[in-house]
């Protein structure tokens, strides 16, 4: 079972002036989806360093499977949410954010605005999501499929290297 965690980065939030949608929205769609065990929820204001603390603890400390950002990846001042992302990850994963702005553009041209990248930390995947609601399911719908096998060769699950059909593609379900 993965274990994730879901960051929301948001001022609003933080500030108890908006309401998270979107990250328990994250939380649900793995788990349903994923079979995922959603092990740490939070939310921090759009500041760089705060950011970053999070994503090096849940990664380091508590050896996350995968960390699911929402938040901070458009052209305001304050989305710093790439740039939190670049300074901790160690290799990049730049298909899953291709992927999303590709299968996004076809709904809408601000798909163009979402900075947000992936990569990987140690064993931990992270992955950028934009901010509201409808964007998240949008773009998370794209990246479910791919994820399980991902986070497995991650994991180095034995006999996962050898396994590279997409789900449904070859008639099994993969275990
Ligand atoms: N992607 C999808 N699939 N659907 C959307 O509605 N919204 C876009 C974009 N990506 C959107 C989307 C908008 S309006 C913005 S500004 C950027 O994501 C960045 O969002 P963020 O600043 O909330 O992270």
């Amino acid at each position: 079972m993965f274990r994730v965690g879901v960051l929301t980065v948001s001022d609003r939030v933080s500030r108890g002036v908006a309401e998270d949608k979107s990250g328990p929205l994250i939380s649900r769609m793995v788990r349903d989806r994923l079979g995922a065990l959603v092990v740490e929820e939070q939310v921090v204001p759009d500041e760089q360093y705060l950011i970053e603390e999070v994503l090096r603890r849940w990664a380091d400390e508590e050896e996350l499977d995968l960390i699911l950002t929402t938040g901070g990846t458009g052209f305001a001042p304050r989305d710093v949410t790439p740039e939190a992302t670049r300074a901790v990850i160690e290799r990049e994963a730049p298909g899953f954010a291709e992927a999303m702005r590709a299968e996004s553009l076809k709904v809408t041209p601000h798909a163009m605005l979402s900075r947000g990248i992936a990569g990987i930390r140690g064993r931990t995947l992270i992955v950028n999501l934009p901010g509201s609601p409808k964007a998240v399911r949008e773009n998370l719908e794209v990246i479910l499929p791919a994820l399980p096998h991902g986070l497995a060769l991650l994991r180095e699950v034995k006999g996962e290297d050898q396994r590279h059909e997409p789900p449904g593609k070859s008639g099994e379900t993969p275990s």
